[in-house]
């Protein structure tokens, strides 16, 4: 029997491809657990807004291989502060919802723990690109994006070995630098900075690109995390000091976007159905996370309180692939 009647969704901060796989599996797993779903559009924005609609299965019918999310994502200031999350929660109440799922990054999460403890039970979700939420070894979105950053530095590689040129590709992460890493693997990319380990040595990276010039290489590949950024006027001055042609190209929201990658929609549905599981079960303030190979769940402040870096092991490899 479920603990609840109504439970709520919604998708917060950044958008990531399989977020509609995980909003597809809450509703529908709630749904067989006998519990009412309405989706609230637009983040925390959209709840003080009171955009709120009945979902049932055929709200989410046709939606597990689209991108972005059709709940609307926001940025929303006004959930930062004390009168805004009391609001939140007294509209929950209006609306007879007694629990929500939160699909988001860490900022949505302290949104989440926020709603729980003005009394409405809470379950984040890891929806984010980045990589960059401690609990969690996956996040949603996460392999969508490096698949379509890698073909589309695949491409660039093409037209950099052509022209014999050197070219920085900026991918985003935020201040994390899991998508770079990936990406400057699996591109075997020449040098990949992350802003978890970069030291600003640029001479380093000059002397590399003419060290493997000599040793026949037709392109030299950077990939740059946004976290560092400065691609641009970084190109100029390696160009200047090596005196090889070099062009930055910033993949920016392409990444974001597209249809989700089978790990995505698989992850994201499971993550889904466990979330609203234990909602409908009576459970608050946890988040779900995919850890040491299993599907788990934290309680939110010990979630938040969690550390992760770029593991040593793997950032020591990315550097030798290449020579
Ligand atoms: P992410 O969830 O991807 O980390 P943000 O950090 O932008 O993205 O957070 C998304 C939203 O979560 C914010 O716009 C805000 O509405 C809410 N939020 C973020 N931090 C807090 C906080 N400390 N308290 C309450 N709500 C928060
Ligand atoms: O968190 C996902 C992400 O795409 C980051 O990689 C990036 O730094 C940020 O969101 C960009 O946010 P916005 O959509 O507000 O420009």
């Amino acid at each position: 029997m479920a603990k609840v009647k109504t439970i709520g969704i919604l998708t917060s901060g950044g958008d990531a491809p399989g977020m509609n796989a995980a909003i597809r599996a809450v509703v529908r797993k709630a749904i067989s657990n006998g519990v009412a779903v309405k989706g609230i559009k637009k983040g925390y924005q959209g709840l003080l807004n009171e955009e709120i609609m009945d979902m049932d299965a055929r709200s989410v019918s046709d939606t597990i291989q689209r991108g972005g999310t059709i709940l609307g994502t926001a940025r929303c200031m006004e959930f930062m502060t004390e009168e805004g999350q009391a609001k939140g929660a007294q509209i929950c109440k209006k609306y007879g919802i007694e629990g929500i799922v939160v699909i988001g990054g860490d900022g949505s999460y302290k949104g989440a723990q926020a709603l729980s403890r003005h009394g409405i039970n809470t379950i984040g979700l890891p929806g984010t690109i980045d990589l960059d939420i401690a609990c969690t070894d996956y996040t949603i979105g996460f392999d969508t994006a490096v698949n379509t950053a890698m073909e589309a530095i695949d491409k660039v590689r093409d037209t950099s070995s052509s022209h014999e040129r050197c070219s920085i590709i900026e991918v985003m992460g935020r201040n994390a630098g899991y998508i770079a890493l990936w990406c400057g693997v699996a591109n075997g990319a020449e040098d990949i900075l992350l802003p978890e380990k970069y030291d600003f040595n640029e001479q380093a990276i000059i002397n590399n690109i003419i060290k493997n010039r000599k040793r026949g290489k037709t392109h030299h590949l950077i990939i740059n995390a946004e976290g560092i950024g400065h691609s641009t006027s970084m190109a100029r001055r390696i160009e200047a000091a090596t005196g090889i042609e070099t062009r930055a190209t910033i993949l920016g929201y392409m990444q974001r976007g597209g249809s989700p990658t089978c790990k995505d929609r698989y992850y994201a549905s499971i993550m889904g159905a466990y979330a609203a599981d234990i909602l409908c079960a009576g459970s608050t303030n946890r988040v779900v996370a995919y850890r040491g190979g299993r599907f788990v769940d934290f309680d939110i402040e010990e979630a938040l309180a969690m550390q992760k870096d770029i593991p040593e092991y793997e950032y020591q490899v990315s550097k030798c692939l290449a020579i």
